[in-house]
Parts: structure tokens; sequence; C-alpha cells
């Protein structure tokens, strides 16, 4: 039961919970125009078979704002439904953006961009490239510059690849660039009208939620609490790890083993109640239904379809409503276990969700419902899993291909710790370590974007005009590799951030050179615990054994694919030696 639990919960096969490669932006059109059983899927005009998919990323499960990427899945159309759609949706659209063009002295001086069509902008052209949407980004912004926009159907986005840039945006005029946009209506019904962390608009909502989960539950005295769950989720992880080793010649997968362990440890700071394996299993299976209800739709970006939509909406309706029952019961079991002290032995002593039961702040007397219970604990476990394994991935990965560095990491560990297992004191004193860790950030931020931002007010940035409904979007990955911020970006060095010198500030605050966490006022609050998490990882993965690649001596590929975050493109096998 529990390696079947085991492999399901953390396999990043396309129908995993966590990741969802294979779950494509899919226009289903409805009986009403469709008059067959076809799912019709949008695709390349120029193509019938386009590979990748654009989809919506981080944004799509911590976010319910709008970065949203549009998928593109390998499709036939029959030429008759796509002739009788596109015309129809280019009339339709013709005929609105004639009625409501404004006078050429009333528009917006927006960002240069790509020429796109009428109302649909440049959406059939990110589709047309066959590429995922950070791949379309980085092309064009050698044409367009470091920050341009792309209209996406209704919707006006502005991307920012420039650390000056950020920085001036995001610390320098910090409160003016601090909120979400609006999003859909299915991710309303998620977020509960933006009741959460990440989806609350820059105000005093967002404040007091903000506020309550960074002092009460994300502080460092809080985060040394929880070093229990730590170490056991690490035993488990490195116990896996030699138990899959042994029964397939020393292959192991990482990043499934990876984001099991951290599921736990955020599972049991969530809830602080023990679950069994059957528990794990079901919130992985709740969590992957709400990831394929919230992936971007057509009507997200062109809602004059959304009518043909009823289904689908009805569908979400009824993934949230089990969504809530399932977790409220978890959740009622914990307040049980306070309300009731010593009724539940296996109970632990904190949990965020204490600090939730009470919450009031200014401006709203009641204590969240059980709904806002089940998005304010959604989204604690959707934030710090698939990134916090993806980056460990990608650490694992470039230690493979740069032994040096492994080797030099080990040597670290070996002189701080001896022959005990590494803990999260001995970390502390790693300065190696701590490079390694910031490399992997630099180069593979687990978000290629960060999450979508907002204007509070109309705005002007670099001369350009930023409208209040346009969702600003901050290229991290193009700012980590970009060759005027750094030397040699391709190059996988730790050692820059030592003998070479070359500091950055993560949080972005005394200057922008690397932003995998955000910066500013929405910078992500889990930063403190991810990087627990990652050094702790890393540490004990490399002191247990040594990595190398699989089949052997094969190259790595270090291309991306666009899931949750943007996870390695064939997902990472090493063989591993166990170091005694
Ligand atoms: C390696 C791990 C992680 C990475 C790379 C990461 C990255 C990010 C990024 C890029 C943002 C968006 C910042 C912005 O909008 O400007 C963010 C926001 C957020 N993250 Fe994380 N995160 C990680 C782990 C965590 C963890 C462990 C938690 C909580 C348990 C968490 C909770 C959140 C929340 C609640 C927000 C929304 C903040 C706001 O809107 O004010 N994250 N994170």
């Amino acid at each position: 039961m529990h390696d079947k639990l085991y492999d399901q919960l953390t396999t990043t096969h396309p129908n995993n919970a966590f990741t969802l490669a294979n779950v494509v932006f899919i226009i289903e059109i409805p009986p009403a125009i469709s008059c067959s059983c076809h799912s019709y899927r949008l695709s390349s005009p120029k193509t019938t078979s386009v590979q990748h998919h654009s989809r919506l990323p981080f944004s799509s499960l911590l976010s319910t704002n709008t970065m949203s990427l549009l998928s593109f899945s390998p499709a036939t159309l029959d030429p008759y439904y796509h002739l009788f759609f596109t015309v129809l949706a280019l009339f339709i659209s013709g005929l609105i953006f004639l009625l409501s063009r404004k006078p050429k002295s009333k528009r917006s001086h927006l960002p240069p961009g790509p020429p796109g069509w009428p109302i649909v902008g440049n959406l059939f052209q990110v589709a047309q490239s066959g590429k995922p949407f950070f791949e379309y980004v980085d092309d064009i912004r050698s044409k367009y510059g470091s920050i341009f926009t792309l209209k996406m159907g209704t919707r006006t986005m502005i991307i920012i690849s420039d650390a000056k840039l950020a920085h001036e945006a995001l610390i320098e005029r910090g409160a003016c660039f601090a909120s979400r946009p609006k999003e859909n209506p299915t991710r309303t019904i998620f977020s509960c009208n933006k009741f959460s962390v990440n989806a609350a608009v820059y105000g005093s909502v967002w404040r007091s939620l903000r506020r309550n989960m960074v002092q009460n539950m994300l502080s460092s005295s809080r985060i040394k609490e929880f070093r229990n769950v730590r170490d056991s989720a690490m035993d488990t992880l490195i116990n896996r790890l030699r138990t899959e080793a042994e029964a397939n010649s020393g292959d192991v997968w990482v990043i499934k083993n990876v984001r099991f362990a951290v599921f736990c440890i955020l599972l049991a700071m969530c809830f602080g109640i023990e679950m069994d394996d059957e528990a794990i299993e079901k919130m992985d299976q709740v969590m992957k239904s709400v990831l394929i209800v919230l992936d971007p739709r057509i009507d997200d970006f062109l809602p004059i379809l959304s009518p043909f939509f009823s289904k689908q909406r009805k569908r979400a309706s009824e993934v949230r409503k089990a969504q809530v029952n399932f977790m409220v019961s978890f959740i009622e079991k914990r307040r049980n276990a306070i309300r009731n002290p010593g009724s539940d032995k296996s109970a632990m002593s904190f949990s965020y969700l204490d600090t939730l039961f009470d919450l009031t702040f200014e401006g709203r007397k009641s204590t969240p419902s059980n709904e806002e219970l089940v998005t304010l604990c959604s989204e604690f476990l959707n934030g710090g899993t698939d990134t916090t394994a993806t980056a460990v991935e990608w650490g694992i990965a470039q230690l493979i291909a740069n032994p040096e560095v492994q080797t030099k990491l080990y040597n670290e560990i070996k002189s701080t710790v001896g022959d005990r297992k590494v803990d999260e004191k001995d970390v502390e004193k790693m300065e190696y370590l701590h490079a390694v860790v910031k490399e992997l950030l630099r180069k593979h931020p687990p978000t290629y974007f960060v999450l979508s931002h907002a204007v509070t007010e109309p705005m002007t940035l670099a001369g350009y005009d930023i409208p209040l409904d346009a969702s600003v979007e901050f290229f991290s990955h193009g700012i980590g590799e970009d060759p005027k911020v750094w030397n040699n970006p391709e190059k996988f060095n730790p050692d820059r951030f030592i003998s070479d010198g070359e500091d950055a500030d993560i949080t972005g605050v005394t200057g922008v050179k690397m932003m995998p966490f955000g910066v500013g006022r929405r910078i992500c609050p889990g930063l403190g615990l991810a990087t627990v998490h990652l050094h702790l990882m890393i540490a004990r993965m490399v002191q247990e054994f040594e990595w190398t690649a699989y089949p052997p001596n094969s190259k790595l590929d270090f291309s991306g694919k666009l899931e949750f975050t943007v996870s390695m493109k064939n997902s990472l096998r090493a063989t591993i030696k166990p170091r005694v």
C-alpha cells in the first residue's frame, strides 16, 4: 500500500497531482456549435500538431491570478469547424473592436510588442510559435527589449525582464506595483473571492493574512519548532532513495522522492495531525483535480466565449465542493484536538490552522469560514511543494554535470560534521552549500516568472503607461541569466558568490540581480522555510550518496518544461552509490 501510495503521490508522471505536464488547454466546443462529439482544441493555424504546451504555471495553483499562459495540444482539426469557428470569432471580435475603439488621443502608450489581431491580440502568435510561453518570451525579448506588451485576448500582459526595472517597480515604487490582477470566475471560487495571501489585492485583507502567515507560522523561531518533522522526513527520504536504488541497480528518480518529503512536511505543519497513507493519497488526488479545473481556458482571454463553457463551470463547482468536503474533515479533526487537549495523542503542539481558526482583523469581525480555511491551507501546501522539489531536481542535476562541485560540497560536509548526520545547525556553517543553493536558484528559478502583479493606480514605467487592468509579469529567469548583470551566466559556478565576489541580495533590497522568490512587498513569505528545506535536502542527499548520470556517462539535458513550475524536461533519473 505504502509503495503504491508513494508512487502515486510522488511520480512526475503526467497524471500526477502535482505535475500536469500533459493537461492541455482544451477548447471544447460545446454541442451548440460543435454538433458532434469532437473535442476541439486550439491549435496552430499553421500546423495541426503543436508539440509544446505553454501552460499556466506557478500562478495556476499558488495564485488565483492571471499570468495565464496558453497551452496548445497536438490536435487534428476538422478544417470546416476550424474555418467556421475562426470566421465567427473574428467577425464578432472585429465588431466589438470597432465599436469599443478609443480615439487615438485617449489610447495608452503601452510598451511595444508584436502587432496582434483585433481582440485576439497575440494569442494565435503564441500558439503558432509552438513553444512553451517562457521560450516564446525569451525569443521575442531580444527584439522588443526589456519591457514589452503582449495582448492575450482581452488581457494586456506587460513583461519585464530587466533587473533595474524590476528594482524600480518592486522596491523603489513597491507599493504601486504590489497588487494582483483581476482573476477569472473559476479562480474566484477557489480563492474564496481572493481570500488568500497570494491572491488578495494589495490592501488590508492581504496585509492581515500575510502578517499572520509570516509572524505566526514562518518566523525563524516557529520554523525551528518543526525541526523533528523535517528530521524524520529527511530520514524517510534517504531510506526511500536507498530502497529504490537497491531494487534498481542503483538508479533512482529524483523529483518524486523529494516532492514526497516536502509534501509530508508541509502537511504536518499545516494540519498538525497525523494522516494515514490513504488520506495523503486522497489529498493528492484532490489537489490534482483542482489543478485541472484551474487550467486556463480560451474564455479566460476571450470572455465573449464564456456562454459556451457552462459545463466546465459546473465541473469547477463540483471539484470545489469535493475539495471543501474532504479538507474540512481534517480541519475539524484539528479543531477538536485543540479544543480537547490530550484527546488526539498524535496531534502536534502547533499548526498553521491554529493561527487561522480565530483570526479576525480590522474591517472583518468574523473568523474564517471552513471554505476560507480550505483555501488558506491549499495555498500553504501548494506554495512550497513543487517549487522546492523542482529546485532540488535542478540542483542534483548540476551536481552530476559538475562533479568537481559535488566533491567540493561533500568535502565541506565531511569537514563540518565528520561522520555524524548533517543537521540544521551544521547547515548554517556551510558557506559552499549556501553558494550551491544560491547558484541553482539563480540559474533555475523554479518559477520562471513570479506571480502576476498589478498596479494600484495607473502608472508609468520606463516612459510607458501601465494601466490598471494590465498583468505585470517579471521574467526572473531572464534576469538570473542576464549577461549585463552576471559574468558568464551560462556557467554553473557557485564560487562566483565566494571567491569571485559576485554577490547578490536574494531579497533584492540592495539591488536586484536574481529574484527566484520575487522581491519587494510580495516576496515569497516561505523564503526562509524553503531555504532550510533546500539546504537540508541537498546536504543530506550528497552526504549519503555519490550522484552520477543515468545511463552512466550520459550527458544531461538541461532543457525545461513548464508544468506548475519549470522542471527538467526529462525528469531526472540518477545513479547513486552510498558513500560509506
Ligand atoms: C523553493 C521554494 C519556493 C520558491 C522558489 C517560491 C517562489 C515564490 C515566488 C516567485 C512568489 C511570487 C512573488 C511575487 O509575486 O512577486 C511566491 C509567493 C508566495 N509564496 Fe513562495 N516559493 C517557495 C516556497 C514557498 C513556501 C515553502 C511557502 C509556504 C509554505 C510559500 C508561500 C508563498 C505565498 C503565500 C506567496 C504569496 C505572497 C504574496 O502574494 O504576498 N512559498 N513564492
